[in-house]
């Protein structure tokens, strides 16, 4: 529902995005429940003068929204413990099959491109190094486009000069000059004690690829003064790091695992944010009841993502039913009463239990229905359901199911558990080398309204 819609109904924004927190002072306040593992980050940094920290959790659990606001604190002086860190306000997003290579480079955009982003907040011009790196990295393909860069020593002295080749000859070296010849101008020009560079997403490479990648990067990029790795992932990412390369878990500074935050933490969260985004001259409550949303918070993992895109959907199913029925009854919609009334029902009388469920046992018949499984398929989820967790080795126990085509581990993991991951029917979980799959979001409200 656009913040469009949300803004007739008297809220100032959506109270359930499911957009990540940002670097940014409003959004500290709606960070709830991880005071624990803030205390825990903040140290790490402190302790070191640089370093590779690694967060990990399932998806929507809140892993980009509390570096965020870590990075925020950090940055602006405002945390209890650290040190004065860039934030990285662009993120640098691994996706499927990237090489090392366009990793790093991608890396070092992302820092120009985070270090310009602060000097236009705080209106400062954009540092020497930072604006030619910014150049050199929009030269296409092919083109030989070379800078000279300096590497800023303590106190800002001239430390050294160094030659950047064009783009398309760079090395793993090469890079390295690039990122300390910015980090030392964030430290002597910026007044900073380091940055961040933030690699998110890199569940998206397979366990072979990450290792190269880390390899890769583990005694050079990840060395560099000043400058701290931040390696967001999957659940159990740090096992998986230890038991496939004893050596470039050695480089980890710092690793953490974010859990759910608990029930009353969220519901805390949603009421802040529809206290907060909610302006209406009578107090407002969350238009999806408490029963409800905990209720998706519980069968989900802890994912908050998706107990917010369920809320939304509902809410855009009951002020489009309302006015449907207002047409019906042949008054005009765009009126400015019949939001103010639809606000109101929303936000004070909350729109009933009943109705909600009707709701989203009709959001997920549609979900399920829009992805096409075959029955076998279908099968299969209701079996992992009844299960409740499986490895691809469980394979015999499916076998009664009609139609079902798989043979052995890699046959049943192929055929139907990385398909199934891929529609975001299964959560992966990994303890070190042992992978279990289970039920995740609208298939497991599929299987607790008796729809598989
Ligand atoms: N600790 C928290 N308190 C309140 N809301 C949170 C918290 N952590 C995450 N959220 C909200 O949950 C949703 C998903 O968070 P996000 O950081 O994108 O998860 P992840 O990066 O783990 O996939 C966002 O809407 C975000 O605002
Ligand atoms: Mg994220």
């Amino acid at each position: 529902m656009s913040n469009k819609t949300w803004s007739r109904l008297g809220f100032r924004a959506n109270p359930y995005s499911t957009d990540p927190l940002t670097v940014r002072e409003e959004d500290v306040e709606l960070l709830l429940g991880r005071l624990d593992e803030q205390v825990d980050f903040q140290t790490a940094i402190e302790s070191e003068t640089n370093g590779t920290l690694i967060l990990s959790g399932v998806p929507g659990v809140g892993k980009t929204s509390f570096l965020n606001v870590q990075q925020y604190l950090l940055e602006t002086g405002k945390a209890d413990f650290g040190r004065k860190i860039l934030s990285a306000r662009q993120l640098c997003v691994v996706h499927p099959h990237d090489e090392p290579m366009n990793i790093a480079l991608s890396a070092v955009e992302a820092l120009c491109k985070s270090v310009q982003e602060y000097c236009n907040i705080w209106g400062l011009s954009i540092p020497s190094e930072t604006k030619k790196t910014l150049q050199w990295i929009r030269q296409e393909r092919g083109s030989s486009f070379s800078i000279g860069l300096t590497v800023y020593g303590h106190g800002g002295n001239i430390g050294r000069e160094v030659q950047i080749p064009s783009i398309d000859s760079i090395s793993f070296n090469g890079l390295v000059d690039i990122i300390e010849s910015i980090s030392s101008e964030v430290v002597t020009q910026l007044d900073f004690e380091g940055c961040f560079i933030v690699l998110d997403n890199i569940e998206n490479l397979e366990d072979d690829e990450l290792r190269d990648n880390l390899l890769s990067f583990r005694d050079t990029l990840f060395t560099i003064d000043n400058v701290w790795w931040v390696i967001i992932g999957q659940s159990g990412l740090s096992g998986l790091i230890r038991t496939q390369e004893e050596k470039v878990f050695q480089r980890i500074t710092f690793d953490q695992e974010l859990l759910p935050i608990e029930v009353k933490d969220l519901i805390k969260a949603v009421d802040k944010r529809v206290d907060k985004f909610h302006d209406g001259e009578y107090e407002g409550t969350s238009p999806i009841p408490q029963e409800i949303y905990t209720m998706l918070f519980e069968s989900s993992n802890g994912e908050i993502r998706f107990v917010f895109k369920y809320c939304q959907e509902v809410c855009l199913r009951v002020v489009t039913d309302a006015r449907k029925l207002v047409m019906s009854q042949g008054f005009g919609v765009a009126d400015d009463i019949f939001d103010k009334v639809m606000g109101q029902v929303l936000v004070e009388n909350q729109i009933s239990e009943s109705k909600v469920y009707e709701h989203l046992k009709n959001i997920v018949v549609d979900e399920i229905r829009s992805l096409n499984l075959k029955d076998v398929e279908v099968g299969v989820l209701k079996k992992i359901g009844e299960l409740e967790k499986v490895k691809p080795s469980d394979w015999q126990e499916f076998e009664s199911i009609e139609d079902f085509d798989a043979t052995s581990s890699q046959t049943f993991s192929h055929n139907y558990l990385v398909v199934l991951q891929n529609k975001s029917l299964l959560l992966k979980r990994r303890a070190g080398s042992i992978v279990t799959y289970q039920l995740r979001g609208v298939a497991l409200l599929a299987l607790k309204f008796n729809l598989l």
